[in-house]
């Protein structure tokens, strides 16, 4: 391993991956398996709305006892949570940083005429950034209710979630997000398997198929919630 120039010492192991393009990819793809994770269980959690506010609200509730009686209340919660904000930052920092070396490494022929990104790199660019967006106006909106529509409850979700899709931007920011999501997981589940070394010849028509249908799934089951206040299946 060479030396550092500025320290003049053989720079550690974890220090040479994250400077390195793949070091940062293995990041990304690393944080984006743990939030896909969160995300499957999170769509599963939300079709309990389908068994009616009791049960829906009940499992609310169980998500802050998790872990109960070894675990205090909320410890398990908060513990998800600060492992999805690091993946989050993560992922961000990590993304920001490998498409600012894209920009860099482009030859200098490209310096008055910029190329244009491929059709994937620009998806999952303004796809990440939409994201990020819904998700600060998601937890604004049903985790601490600042923005709202109506009176927000604390402990009731249900009604909460069908406030929220009782309005025209509600519908429209949710149903957004969702497509948004879904060509995310479908481009990104297929390129952390290939950072990630999984990918192979063989292996590759099984991966694709399966990024396909881990997005529609997901993109079905999350729009499935403003789907049904719309039609009043869940009200
Ligand atoms: C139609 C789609 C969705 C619905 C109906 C929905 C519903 C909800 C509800 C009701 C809560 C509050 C739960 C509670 O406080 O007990 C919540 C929290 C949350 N949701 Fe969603 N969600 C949706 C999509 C998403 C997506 C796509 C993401 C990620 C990009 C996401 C990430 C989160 C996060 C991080 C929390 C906070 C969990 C916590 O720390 O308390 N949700 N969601």
């Amino acid at each position: 391993m060479a030396l550092d120039i500025r320290t003049g010492r053989r720079p550690s192991l974890p220090h040479t991956l994250w400077h390195s393009t793949v070091g940062k990819k293995t990041v990304m793809a690393v944080s984006g398996l743990i939030m896909l994770l969160y995300l499957v269980v999170h769509m599963l959690g939300n079709l309990k709305i389908f068994f009616g506010p009791g049960e829906f609200n009940h499992y609310a509730h169980w998500l802050r006892t998790v872990g109960a009686p070894f675990m205090h209340q909320e410890w398990t919660l908060w513990l998800v949570r600060v492992v999805l904000v690091a993946a989050v930052v993560a992922h961000a920092v990590s993304a920001y940083q490998l498409s600012r070396r894209g920009i860099r490494a482009r030859p200098d022929a490209y310096v008055h005429k910029k190329p244009r990104a491929s059709y994937a790199t620009r998806t999952m660019r303004w796809g990440g950034i939409i994201l990020g967006l819904f998700l600060v106006w998601h937890l604004l909106d049903l985790t601490t209710g600042t923005v709202h529509p109506g009176g927000f409850q604390p402990g009731h979700p249900y009604q909460n979630v069908v406030d929220t899709f009782s309005t025209w931007y509600g519908n429209v920011i949710y149903l957004v997000a969702m497509l948004a999501l879904g060509l995310h997981v479908r481009h990104g589940f297929w390129s952390a398997a290939q950072t990630l070394g999984v990918g192979s010849r063989r292996r590759d028509r099984a991966l694709k198929t399966t990024a396909n249908l881990l997005a529609l799934v997901l993109t079905v089951g999350f729009v499935s919630v403003p789907l049904a206040v719309m039609t009043g299946v869940v009200s």
